[in-house]
């Protein structure tokens, strides 16, 4: 519900029009003050007269049913009635059934491109924040009416498929990697580097596979192909787990025959310039190094792909958006191949958002690189998630049916939230105990607390929910929760606009502890048939927006935990 509007409509004032006061009217810092304040200090200059008296005319001018005004030390701090608010909002959050529905087609596409995994290399606990805050971007976009294309841009190619042909041609074993996936790919891997040391032929051959790849050689593709599908098998069984979808898997290799438009226009706009045999865009003028386009042999690198890359997507949905969620280590990437975009004369350049985030680690160590393959596996960190998750529910509660159901979703979204509700760029140290932690702010305490929702109102019966008296909901605690319930909307849209799930899983928490406040001294059940509804219809917003929210963090909702 938009009070705002309705404040501004009940101004009465000469010098300032609705249109104007909008914007001017924020929350309030704290709701003994009011719901929502207008400074005045601006207007003295113009007026001739101090803040605080225009204030207090502005304040005296106000008549409304809805809503009283004062000046505080310069500024009208208004305050809703509570009743007429908790009726607004709460009859507004719940109707419209059990879930919130998507926003109506804006006729806007946006690109997302995230997760970006490499064939052949471990899913590891790298991966997870870009795929975390992509996939909830992915929901929470869709959510406000956009058309999302979820792109998986691949990382399948490069001279180490030529290594890998060797290893494996060498000492692999469909076998032994029918049966261990990827974790057999990378040792192979591995073992081709330290072998290299010793004998550096093997590179030699390794580029020569390398070039049975690129020629199209049939045993070279069907390895290449055999090593993705491999990959992606194991990959999707992490992306069902946590709910991800993608529209595309156009990866490096589907751009192999789409970059001579590239090259054509470097060359037409003048651009491509040699240096060591190599192509370059030279980016001194911006304060860059150069852009690599082609190698001395002539091969494309990952900017190349990247640039053709967006000409493609701009070119196959024609996008308002085209975002990259990569880590920050990549800045500097997606710096030099938009400012390329950009001398190459696509005006759409400025669309092209770079969506950096930190890195993660284990609490108590683990190294994240591929060479020495010592990882730490995406799905084992779940899988470890979801047994101590197992853990505490068989103490908390070892009567519960689906107990392995409800592990799951508790563990998974225990690591999920964890990934989502830390500002993206900061550097993340994962620990099992804070994410799984019922008390902390954690997704564990969000789940609680909508079950907890859920069965209060089966204890009470379910009653209908109908001829609420919403005069039973204006103590502090009950308007608390009315305002934030309130602003649910608007902080989709500003994690939207800003990137950043994170503030979406900050503002649940805070919607969780006001319930939890208010739960504390407000008995819901065992009151008057009137209170117990009231209480109930709040509890209920709370509930569905959790679980909606919680939702557009990937993260499931128990019904009981
Ligand atoms: N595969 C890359 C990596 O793991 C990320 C790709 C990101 N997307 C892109 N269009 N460059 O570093």
């Amino acid at each position: 519900m938009d009070f705002k509007k309705i404040i501004v409509e009940n101004l009465n004032c000469g010098f300032l029009t609705k249109e104007q006061a909008y914007p001017m009217l924020g929350a309030c810092a704290s709701l003994d003050m009011g719901d929502y304040c207008l400074p005045c200090f601006r207007f003295a200059k113009e007026l001739k007269k101090s803040p605080q008296a225009i204030a207090e005319e502005m304040a005296k001018n106000v008549s409304s049913e809805y809503f009283t005004a004062e000046n505080v030390g310069g500024y009208v701090n208004f305050r809703l009635d509570r009743k007429f608010m908790a009726e607004k909002v709460l009859t507004e959050v719940y109707g419209g059934g059990e879930s919130f529905k998507a926003e109506k087609p804006n006729g806007k596409t946006i690109c997302l491109d995230y997760s970006s995994i490499n064939i052949a290399k471990p899913f590891h606990i790298g991966h997870l924040l870009t795929t975390a805050i992509g996939g909830s971007l992915y929901r929470i976009y869709k959510r406000l009416g956009y058309n999302v294309v979820g792109i998986n841009h691949l990382g399948d190619w490069g001279t180490q498929f030529g290594k890998m042909i060797v290893a494996f041609k060498k000492w692999g074993d469909r076998k032994d990697v029918e049966k261990r996936g990827v974790n057999a790919l990378v040792e192979l891997y591995v073992r081709f580097h330290k072998e290299a040391e010793e004998n550096p032929k093997l590179d030699d051959e390794a580029r020569a596979w390398f070039k049975k790849i690129e020629d199209g050689d049939k045993e070279a593709t069907e390895l290449f192909k055999y090593f993705k599908a491999v990959t992606l098998e194991e990959v999707d069984k992490v992306y069902k787990r946590l709910g991800i979808e993608f529209d595309s898997y156009n990866g490096e290799s589907f751009y192999n025959d789409k970059m001579d438009g590239v090259i054509e226009t470097l060359k037409e706009k003048n651009l491509l310039k040699q240096s060591d045999g190599a192509s370059i865009v030279d980016l001194s003028d911006y304060n860059m190094p150069p852009c690599l386009i082609l190698r001395s042999d002539g091969a494309s690198l990952y900017a190349t792909r990247d640039l053709a890359a967006a000409v493609y997507r701009k070119k196959t949905y024609d996008f308002d958006k085209n975002l990259y969620v990569v880590a920050y280590q990549q800045n500097l990437h997606f710096k030099q191949v938009f400012k390329v975009l950009e001398l190459m004369g696509c005006e759409w350049a400025e669309d092209c958002v770079h969506v950096p985030f930190g890195m993660v680690s284990l609490e108590g160590g683990g190294s994240l690189s591929t060479r020495s393959g010592n990882v730490v596996y995406l799905s084992d960190v779940l899988d470890t998630a979801v047994e101590k998750a197992k853990k505490v529910i068989e103490e908390k509660n070892p009567d519960l049916n689906d107990k392995d159901k409800i592990a799951q979703q508790v563990g998974v979204g225990a690591v999920v939230f964890m990934a989502l509700s830390t500002a993206k760029i900061k550097d993340l140290v994962f620990s099992y105990d804070k994410a799984l932690s019922f008390e902390g702010e954690t997704a564990p305490y969000l789940q609680y607390t909508q079950a907890r929702c859920r069965s209060v109102r089966v204890k009470c019966g379910e009653p209908k929910l109908e001829n609420v008296d919403f005069s039973l909901l204006t103590d502090d605690a009950a308007a608390a929760v009315v305002t934030l319930l309130n602003r649910y909307d608007a902080v989709i849209r500003d994690a939207a606009e800003k990137y950043e799930p994170s503030l979406l899983a900050k503002y649940l928490i805070d919607l969780a502890q006001s319930y939890n406040a208010f739960y504390v001294d407000h008995r819901i059940a065992g009151e008057r048939e009137e209170v117990t509804k009231a209480r109930l219809m709040l509890s209920e917003c709370v509930r569905k927006t959790l679980k909606d929210g919680l939702n557009l963090l990937l993260i499931e909702s128990p019904d009981k935990m």
